[in-house]
This record gives C-alpha cells, sequence and structure tokens, in this order.
C-alpha cells in the first residue's frame, strides 16, 4: 500500500509510520507527507527522511477547495490509503467520501470516549483509571468511525494531562504502525478487521 500522511504539527506519529515503514517486512511504503500548516516539525523530519512533502497554508482558502488542493497532491503521489497524523483540520464530506475505508486516524483517548478536543484532561476530571489512544477509520462523523485498534494506558494518581498525554503518545506510537500494517494487509487475514470491529463494538 502506499499512504499519504496528513500532519499539521510535531509529526511524531508519522515518525513512527516512517520508521516502521523502514522494516523490509512492512505492508506499506509512505509516498507523501502533507500538511496545512508550512511550519510543522514533521515536514523536516520527513523531507530529511527523503520523503516528498507538500504544505500548503489552509488560510483564506474555503475547506472544499482546499480539500481539492489536498486531494489532488494526494492522488499525484499514487498514494492509496490516506492517514492522519494529527492533522488539525475538519475535512469536507467530499473528501471522506473519497477515501471511504481507505482512511484512518490516530485519536489519544479509548473512542467512544472523548471525541475531539483535550481528551486527557476530561480522562482526569472525569477521575478515570486507564486512558489510551485508538486507530479508527475516518466517517464523516468527527472521530466516530470504526475502532480498528485501541491501546489502554493506566492513569496514576499524580498525573497531569502533560504526563498521561506523553506515556499515551508512546503508545499511539506503538499501535498505529501495527494498525495500519495489519489493515492494509487484511486480504491476508481478513478475520482480522471483523474480530476489530466486532471486539469494539461490544
Ligand atoms: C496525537 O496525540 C494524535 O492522537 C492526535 O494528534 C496528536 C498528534 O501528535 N490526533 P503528533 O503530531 O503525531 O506528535
Amino acid at each position: 500500500a502506499k499512504v499519504a500522511v496528513l500532519i499539521s504539527g510535531s509529526g511524531t506519529n508519522m515518525g513512527a509510520l516512517l520508521y516502521a515503514a523502514k522494516q523490509p517486512d512492512c505492508p506499506y511504503e509512505i509516498v507523501l507527507v502533507a500538511s496545512n500548516n508550512p511550519d510543522a516539525e514533521g515536514l523536516s523530519l520527513a523531507q530529511g527522511e527523503g520523503i516528498a512533502t507538500f504544505a500548503q497554508s489552509h488560510k483564506g482558502v474555503d475547506r472544499a477547495a482546499f480539500d481539492a488542493i489536498m486531494q489532488q497532491q494526494i492522488e499525484k503521489a499514487g498514494a492509496t490509503h490516506v492517514a492522519l497524523a494529527g492533522y488539525m483540520r475538519i475535512l469536507s464530506d467530499a473528501f471522506v467520501e473519497q477515501w471511504d475505508g481507505r482512511m484512518l486516524n490516530i485519536h489519544p483517548s479509548l473512542l467512544p470516549k472523548y471525541t475531539g478536543l483535550h481528551t486527557h484532561q476530561r480522562a482526569l476530571d472525569a477521575g478515570d483509571k486507564v486512558a489510551g489512544c485508538s486507530v479508527h477509520l475516518v466517517t464523516p462523523e468527527l472521530d466516530a468511525g470504526p475502532v480498528l485498534g485501541q491501546t489502554e494506558v493506566a492513569i496514576r494518581p499524580d498525573d497531569t494531562a502533560e504526563t498521561l498525554g506523553a506515556r499515551v503518545k508512546l503508545a499511539e506510537h506503538q499501535l498505529y504502525p501495527r494498525v495500519l500494517s495489519a489493515y492494509v494487509s487484511r486480504d491476508k487475514n481478513p478475520e482480522w478487521l471483523v474480530a476489530q470491529v466486532r471486539e469494539r463494538a461490544m
């Protein structure tokens, strides 16, 4: 599979996807890293690794037109899949439909809990004992697509949103390459997807 990764910031999950792709048995390669933020730190990481990048600010461009620009770049790169990794833009329905079943996202909570922002603070405020991260398919409703994999992270009594977030990030970096690999090669193991989705639906 050929994957385009969309980022807006530090791009550490993109880095995890990219380094995992260097393993000879990895079933995907990264063909493009694209960003709506020309200052995203992740862009230089990708460039340093010889990966094609594209950056354009979304400012002053309407959502549909901006997504069409992204779509064009992704197609040009020959991507078969899109991986969102800290991409802080709501996507237009047309873009989401275009990638239906071929676009994944990583989210820093145990979905369906805590969609949206400030997930770690909300878990702490709720007195949760466990936090975690989820990889899910992207559907038009925000953070609501089928969950493909999760990792639980224990919350410590002295955790802050920052300390908890740092541990969840470690878990994210392990989870995302694993789930993306399993997803793009699910034809070799068709039961995998069904099992994932069924388990999470309970
Ligand atoms: C991660 O916490 C991810 O779950 C969320 O955005 C953050 C991106 O972080 N969607 P990074 O840019 O990959 O470090």
